[in-house]
């Protein structure tokens, strides 16, 4: 293995919290660590919704945080709420000024979507489902201009350098499945995260496989909140994988969910009905499926304003071959977000010196049991700021990095990963019990052993580890985290905090 040594702070991920933290922490020079050519392979681009931001007059960052801390079910952070809340007015005129295409009505006042469990529309967005892809476009275009950062395209982060207590640098391997390198550095930031693909059905891009969560877990850091895992309740079932999102915000305009009798089912199940927190949602649609009824999203009051207000929708169904204007869409639950993550304090700091962590790599207490809609980019903004502060404006200039030739090393073995995700759905999805949770641990254990030279693997094993032990440790259900042997929820809320190696105890 080849060593770099680098002045520069690493960024491991490229997606909006990487890129944003990479502009605030300008002039310092950054290498920032991007699998897929840059602006591409990022769940933000993907982000339908857009950026929750009390921006209306008739709100304000005190009704979005008690929204937030309602959603969360009990274990919100309430300061984290309180901070994240008032400082998202600031983010959303920063990305407006770095020429974001927010939807503005005739007097220029933003045009809001509701979403669910938000008390009123408070959702920033640009032409009803293209938020995360226009902020990346903004993002990209000026992180390519900014000379202080260096990004390496088609590299992905293996493993975490330690010296002593402290993290001092990152192991590098060639996305096409060459190894290695390792870069010492004076700070790594964390900021690409999501587990999505460790599951069978989900809205996450191909290389969001809970690796970098795994790989400051194995490092030693600290994880928060492992069990909660977010199932979006409209991913549209055409088969396809990962599985095209059907944005919440269609809901907020009156979409309804049927069967296939026709029944609105979500109306027996909470008074909101589809606009119900989405844990609860994500379960009505997959109790519908489960049963056979197949659930479907019913748009055809919004028309043909489907096709000119949400294009990224439509397209997804013009390629499933369904008209989203005549047909009903059919959907189903697919785990789309980890409200779980590295544990990080109110500066993005890890519990090791020398590692910070933002965007959902993080879990800073802002989500809880359950992430109140369009809350994630706006946790990614603020927590990108503020590690990019905390690790400091001040330090030396570096030379460019360059990388050397690597060494061939090994991809993980595709049976294997596609066995670990369908053990995931089975065992550690929608719906958990302690049977099915243990029996998932074992064949984690399994599926690790019999790749053991491939550390991208063992950080998806570590991240599916950390899943499923904090599920059986949580003997409780709360949000999103639905134990069937453990239906109720206990009257301590408490947020959960575990090592990898707590979690191998579970094993
Ligand atoms: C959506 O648009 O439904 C997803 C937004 C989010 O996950 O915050």
């Amino acid at each position: 293995m080849r060593m770099i040594r680098t002045d520069r702070v690493v960024i491991v991920g490229a997606g909006l919290a990487a890129l944003y933290a990479a502009l605030v922490l300008a002039p310092r020079p950054v290498l920032m660590i991007s699998p897929d050519p840059l602006g591409q392979g990022a769940s933000s681009a993907w982000a339908q919704g857009g950026v929750a931001a009390a921006m209306d007059p008739a709100d304000s960052p005190a009704l979005h945080s008690a929204d937030t801390l309602r959603a969360g079910a009990g274990i919100v952070d309430p300061d984290i709420a309180r901070m994240v809340t008032t400082e998202a007015r600031d983010h959303i005129l920063t990305l407006t000024r770095m020429g974001t295409p927010f939807d503005r009505n005739a007097s220029g006042d933003y045009v809001l979507s509701r979403e669910a469990a938000h008390s009123l529309a408070r959702v920033v967005r640009v032409k009803g489902d293209q938020a995360g892809a226009c902020i990346m476009r903004a993002l990209v275009a000026a992180v390519r201009a900014a000379p202080s950062v260096q990004v390496v395209e088609g590299w992905v982060a293996t493993g975490l350098l330690r010296d002593g207590g402290r993290v001092s640098g990152v192991r590098l391997a060639l996305a096409s499945g060459s190894v290695c390198v390792a870069v010492a550095a004076p700070a790594v930031l964390i900021a690409g995260g999501g587990s999505g693909g460790l599951y069978a059905v989900t809205t996450n891009p191909p290389r969001i496989r809970g690796e970098t969560l795994g790989m400051a877990a194995r490092a030693g850091a600290a994880v928060a909140d492992a069990e909660f895992v977010q199932f979006h309740p409209t991913a549209i079932a055409c088969g396809a994988d990962p599985a095209p999102l059907a944005t919440e915000a269609l809901r907020g305009e009156g979409a309804h969910l049927v069967n296939a009798a026709g029944v609105r089912f979500m109306t027996a199940l909470h008074p909101d009905a589809e606009l119900a927190p989405r844990d609860i949602v994500a379960r009505g649609v997959y109790g519908e499926t489960r049963a056979g009824r197949r659930p479907a999203l019913d748009c055809r009051k919004l028309g043909a304003r489907i096709h000119s207000d949400f294009p990224a929708v439509a397209a997804a169904c013009a390629r499933a071959g369904i008209d989203p204007a005549r047909q009903p869409i059919p959907v189903a639950a697919a785990a789309h977000y980890h409200m779980g993550g590295i544990a990080t304090d109110a500066d993005g700091r890890s519990s090791l010196p020398g590692l910070w962590a933002c965007g959902e790599a993080a879990s800073t207490g802002l989500h809880g049991a359950n992430r109140l809609a369009s809350n994630g980019l706006l946790e990614a903004l603020v927590f990108a700021r503020r590690a990019a502060l905390s690790i400091g404006r001040n330090g030396p200039p570096a030379a460019p990095v360059a990388l050397p030739r690597p060494a061939p090393a090994p991809l993980p073995d595709l049976a294997l990963v596609a066995g670990l995700r369908q053990s995931m759905t089975a065992g550690a999805g929608v719906l958990r019990d302690a049977p099915g949770l243990t029996d998932t641990l074992r064949t984690i254990a399994v599926i690790e052993a019999a790749q053991p030279d491939c550390p991208q693997l063992a950080n998806m094993t570590a991240t599916a580890t950390l899943i499923c032990a904090a599920a059986l440790a949580r003997r409780e259900s709360r949000g999103a985290h639905c134990r069937t042997d453990c239906p109720d929820p206990l009257p301590l809320a408490r947020r959960s905090r575990m090592t990898l190696a707590q979690a191998l105890d579970l094993r």
